[in-house]
């Protein structure tokens, strides 16, 4: 207990230092710092969640409260690129038409000015909104064993779900003093009730930093924190460092969802420079273990990560996540915002997989409608009024032959989407399709004799579900505005088109006031 407080204490002390530091420093910035503004809109969506401008990452505090859903995420306003995480937070009463509404949280105190606020998570506890989050300290200096940060665990509350008050006891949760887990990788903690305790669980990694792992801890308030054990914890090339864990019990079935970084390429597998993966296995509230299988790709796309889930009021699973890719070109930021989010989709444990559709919700978006079918097709084919820079496409396909769809296309600029029905490979190709960075991506699907595709189109960003949610790849692309034909290929003489249909979505959303 002694040396646990004199750890306490010397922490605290480092950590006042380094805020007086970090004051001195944004007195001077403050002075300086004015939010960005959007000058451009040619990529900016219609129908996503985007910041008002400036720059976003991680989906934050998604959860409901008083009846809506509100959801946050990680925010620098000042600037197009990363810098000391603020809560960006938007509002909605159907997952599909959101509010903006101010910045929620400001790193401004010793335990988050000197790096930010990181990411977390959001309960509704006696009719007040918890939000729990990271608290990021960057330290001068590396600790005699090789620490270069503090993360600590942080609550803010509010009464109007606007406000948010930082509370007295913070941090309420330091890294537990252990031999098995790192020092200093300690964030993003994602909190839930059950049976009348509070859970919180949050990314960690080994003490030689070569393993992910996942701390869980108890709560009868979420204020006191109790360690209970290392929930679930990497193996050979499963990544280092397991960041924005999520946990729900679907369809029956206990899933971990978490965003594993630098796993390693294997074959065509991993190529993105961090992954977003899901365990299912069976959790035990008494142990605080999760046993599992292997983990799997969450979503096969190019731009996909630290996605948070919440469940709905007619309890569903809804996730949500960051459509875009640490380490990537992000063309946008020329026109004064950075990055966006997924649409909200619905998750279900199906034949040992998770399975990921579009929320039904998003259905209110469509305005106009154009649809086909029996079509048999012997060439390069557009279908009148079935084109768009934003839209939701619909097609059944037979996949007895080989076939590809370009997006996007103005014949020179083009997405090319294409099927192999020998391998059942589909693949996304974005070599052609604009400014961003290219490169190909791959999901392989199982046997069926046509295929279902539901795809996204929101200015710069393509979301292609697969069969029902078998398989979901999410993508960023930054092609001309004009860009905008749909082209259906045969590639193996015919392609039949059981049915096509084309939606105009999210008309009359509001829009950035472009500066
Ligand atoms: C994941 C992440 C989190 C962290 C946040 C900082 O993308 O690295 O682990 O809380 O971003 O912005």
């Amino acid at each position: 207990m002694k040396r646990f407080f004199l750890r306490a204490s010397a922490i605290l002390s480092i950590m006042f230092c380094l805020t007086l530091l970090a004051f001195s420093k944004n007195v001077d910035a403050a002075v300086e710092r004015v939010p960005v503004s959007v000058t451009n809109a040619r990529w900016y969506p219609l129908y996503h969640i985007a910041p008002p401008a400036g720059w976003v990452n991680d989906p934050n505090g998604f959860c409901t409260f008083k009846g809506e859903y509100h959801f946050f995420y990680q925010h620098y306003p000042y600037d197009v690129k990363w810098g000391p995480m603020h809560w960006g937070h938007v509002v909605s009463n159907d997952l599909v038409h959101w509010e903006h509404l101010p910045v929620a949280l400001e790193p401004n105190q010793l335990y988050d000015a000197g790096g930010g606020c990181f990411s977390g998570s959001g309960i509704e506890k006696d009719g007040k909104l918890y939000l729990m989050y990271t608290g990021h300290v960057d330290l001068p200096v590396l600790t005699p064993e090789g620490i270069d940060r503090i993360e600590s665990q942080n609550i803010a509350v509010s009464e109007d779900g606007v406000h948010f008050t930082k509370i007295k006891e913070n941090p309420v949760l330091f890294v537990p003093k252990s031999d098995e887990i790192h020092q200093g990788d300690f964030r993003d903690p994602k909190v839930w009730s059950h049976n009348g305790k509070y859970y919180s669980i949050i990314g960690s990694r080994t003490p030689d930093a070569t393993t992910g792992q996942i701390l869980i801890f108890e709560s009868p308030n979420l204020i006191d924190w109790t360690f209970k054990n290392i929930m679930a914890q990497g193996s050979e090339n499963q990544g280092n460092v397991w960041e924005c864990p999520n946990f729900a019990t679907i369809d029956g079935q206990d899933v971990l969802i978490f965003s594993p970084q630098a796993v390693k390429p294997e074959g065509k597998k991993y190529l993105n420079v961090h992954q977003s993966v899901y365990m299912l296995g069976n959790f035990n509230y008494n142990t605080g273990i999760f046993t599992h299988g292997n983990f799997d790709i969450l979503d096969y796309g190019f731009d996909f990560y630290a996605p948070q889930i919440t469940q709905t009021f007619d309890g569903r699973t809804v996730l949500i996540g960051w459509l875009d890719m640490w380490e990537n070109p992000f063309p946008e930021q020329a026109d004064g915002w950075s990055c966006m989010m997924t649409v909200p989709r619905e998750l279900h444990v199906r034949k040992g997989k998770l399975f990921t559709t579009p929320v039904k919700e998003l259905e209110s978006l469509r305005t106009s409608e154009k649809s086909y079918s029996n079509l048999t097709i012997n060439k390069a084919t557009k279908l009148d009024s079935v084109r768009g820079e934003t839209g939701e496409l619909l097609a059944t396909v037979d996949t007895s032959k080989n076939f590809a769809i370009e997006l996007r296309s103005s014949g020179k600029e083009k997405t090319v989407l294409s099927y192999d029905a020998a391998t059942r490979i589909f693949k996304i190709n974005r070599d052609k399709a604009g400014e961003g960075a290219g490169g190909e991506r791959e999901v392989q699907l199982a046997p069926a004799g046509e295929m279902n595709l539901r795809i996204f189109l929101d200015r710069s960003s393509i979301e292609i579900f697969l069969n029902n949610g078998e398989a979901v790849m999410s993508s960023r692309v930054y092609p001309k505005s004009t860009s905008q034909d749909i082209v259906f290929v045969p590639q193996g003489g015919t392609l039949n088109l059981k049915n096509v249909t084309f939606y105009t979505l999210g008309q009359g959303i509001p829009q950035p006031n472009v500066k």
